[in-house]
């Protein structure tokens, strides 16, 4: 099992939001999962990777603002028809 310790470091470091890659998007729920149905996917679709997007779960450019920022190199994974 884990230590006392471990488990109040980890607790800490939880609350304090500490490693965490998303800051905001839906936190009131355990894990964040999207579905998209290929079917709908007419052309192609440009999925979040920065967890910054406003409009999640797709890019809507903010990855540019917060690599501009941060000296990150995000960007989202296009999904295309070939
Ligand atoms: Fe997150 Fe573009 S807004 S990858």
């Amino acid at each position: 099992g884990i230590s006392y310790y471990s488990y109040q470091t980890i607790k800490k470091a939880k609350e304090a939001g500490n490693g965490q890659v998303n800051p905001s998007i839906k936190k009131d729920i355990k894990k964040v999962v999207d579905f998209i149905d290929i079917e709908d996917i007419t052309e192609k679709v440009s999925l979040c990777r920065c967890w910054r997007s406003k409009n999640w779960p797709y890019c809507d450019g903010a990855h540019g603002a917060h690599n501009k920022a941060t000296g990150d190199n995000t960007g989202p994974v296009v999904v295309r028809h070939k």
